[in-house]
């Protein structure tokens, strides 16, 4: 008997990066195996299980490659090897195998305009003002050639410690060189084609070992004002987002193309979602991150307008790239905790959100467990820009004793893991199905049946209620998130037609339906319907 090959689904002929589910990791807090305190790569292998089990597309990795680690990993000093602390390339290769094998595709973290100042280019480059590499940097004299005197070219400033000159003057040949970082990341001179090329092929390298997209770091930094001309206050800054990068992310994207199915989703750090639109034209970026969303305040009103105007501006709505969390940004449950301690309940609640928006989602390692920063004494804080509280290791299980490792480390961990890590910690959780975690695996087994879905309305019903309408194959969905902290009644004119409840963060509700055409929706409550097609007659 001769096959035929079955037609592809609508979903399966669609990227498979729409609408997806992608896990960010940050492997220096996810699982330690070498004992040393520190996660690795053998760590994520490990725990590939629990990922699958959560049910998500893909992984993207924070940093694994050679570095100093001034910015734990940020700071690059060699883009083709992994740093011994993490592990070797084989550990790398096997990642990407053992995660295809179940299903899961992997993103890594690429920083294209910066590197470690221990890179080789840069310790070329900073040897002479006549070395072949001098130019794939960003040298410049300030207003006394020679000398510091008189201060840096113009004024442009880092973005960490924030506020501080973006120019570090080199005494050993006496220029200023440009940073828009730490000191120990200067920036690449994208002006300079080699440059490119020599990036392009660190793509190619990775793709090469089977990735299947890419972060790309802080790409709004990608192009600058060639003339270095001063900020100037009220006007956007000259540092950034020059038209100059949309040429050059048409190459990374071009060599991306020549692997088929790879994603770019850039870290687009600008905070009006006007300035994102040409970053996803079609040779560009798949995906930018939206912090305007992320960044948004905590209100009905405020979040359907940020979506409204992304939707406006973005007519594909599977070109946004949603999240909440990041190994920058305070946890959510923290950011939203407003003084009253309901920090969860409103995390939740956006997780409800979040995972029902069309386009791809991204979450952060613990934030399914609703994590919430650790607060950590000054003597215990690494990072120069104050981001440990959101890093703080993954409690995989109950410690026994204080100052353990709760299944991420034998050893002590580098950072010490949450003081609620005896409730909040996967092998808990994974017990008990009232928990934030059976919470969101839930929401990401929904997500499938809205994969390529149809249209979308978002719905104000009162000040406080966010109401989402979503077709779907077998019928229809209906997301009423109450944004107040008292209960709420909006009218319900589908009372009485067939539906299921899905899910509600009130682990109590069994019903949607009151059968007098009002929904009584709880304070902070989120929750999803589903009205089946009525069968043809
Ligand atoms: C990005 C990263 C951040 C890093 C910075 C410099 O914003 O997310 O962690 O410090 O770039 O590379």
């Amino acid at each position: 008997m001769t096959g035929v090959a079955a037609e592809p689904t609508v979903s399966e002929q669609l990227d498979w990066w729409r609408d997806a589910v992608v896990y960010q990791i940050y492997p220096r807090s996810f699982a330690d195996t070498s004992g040393d305190g520190v996660g690795d790569l053998q760590g994520v292998v490990q725990h590939l299980d629990y990922l699958s089990w959560l049910g998500v597309d893909a992984i993207w990795l924070s940093p694994i490659f050679r570095s100093p680690m001034a910015d734990f990993g940020y700071d690059i000093s060699d883009h083709c090897d992994i740093d011994p602390l993490f592990g070797t390339l084989q550990d790398a290769q096997d990642l990407v195998s053992e995660a295809h094998r179940r299903g899961i595709k992997v993103l890594f973290d690429v920083v294209l305009g910066h590197t470690s100042d221990r890179h080789p280019w840069f310790q070329e480059s900073r040897f002479s003002r006549e070395n072949p590499y001098r130019d794939w940097y960003v040298w410049r004299d300030g207003p006394t050639p020679g000398s510091a005197a008189g201060g840096p070219p113009n004024n442009w400033e880092a973005g960490f410690p924030q506020g501080a000159p973006a120019w570090t003057f080199d005494e050993f040949t006496g220029q200023w060189y440009l940073h828009s970082h730490l000191p120990e990341q200067p920036d690449l001179n994208w002006e300079n084609p080699e440059v490119a090329e020599a990036q392009e092929k660190v793509l190619r390298f990775w793709c090469d070992r089977g990735i299947d997209g890419v972060r790309l770091d802080s790409i709004n930094r990608l192009g600058k004002d060639p003339d270095f001309r001063d900020n100037v206050d009220g006007e956007p800054l000259r540092q950034q987002d020059w038209p100059s990068l949309h040429p050059r992310l048409q190459q990374v994207r071009r060599v991306l193309e020549e692997y088929p199915g790879r994603v770019a989703v850039g870290e687009v750090y600008l905070f009006d979602q006007r300035q994102l639109v040409p970053y996803l034209a079609e040779d560009e970026l798949h995906l930018a991150h939206n912090f305007v969303f992320a960044r948004s305040t905590f209100g009905a009103a405020d979040i359907a307008g940020v979506l409204r105007e992304f939707w406006s501006l973005v007519p594909d709505p599977a070109r946004a790239a949603w999240f909440l969390n990041n190994h920058d940004e305070p946890r959510a449950r923290s950011r939203f905790d407003l003084d009253d301690g309901r920090g969860l309940a409103r995390a939740e609640l956006l997780a409800v959100l979040l995972l029902t928006l069309p386009g791809t989602v991204f979450l952060y390692q613990g934030e399914e467990l609703g994590l919430a920063d650790t607060p950590l004494p000054a003597e215990l804080q690494t990072d120069r820009n104050h981001r440990d509280a959101q890093r703080t290791p993954i409690p995989w299980r109950p410690p026994t004793t204080a100052g353990e490792g709760a299944g991420f480390s034998t050893a002590r961990p580098w950072l010490p893991v949450g003081p609620d890590a005896d409730q909040v910690n996967v092998h808990t959780q994974q017990g008990d199905p009232d928990s934030t975690l059976h919470l969101y695996l839930r929401l990401v087994e929904l997500r499938r049946d809205i994969r390529g879905g149809g249209a979308q309305s978002t719905e104000l019903v009162t000040p406080d209620v966010l109401v989402l309408r979503q077709q779907i194959p077998t019928g229809s969905r209906v997301t009423v998130l109450n944004f107040a902290d008292a209960p709420r009644s909006i009218p319900n004119a589908d009372d009485s037609r067939p539906h299921r409840l899905l899910l509600s963060t009130d682990r109590q509700r069994t019903q949607f339906a009151t059968g007098v055409g009002q929904l009584h929706v709880g304070p902070l409550e989120g929750l999803i319907v589903q009205f089946d097609r009525e069968p043809q007659n």
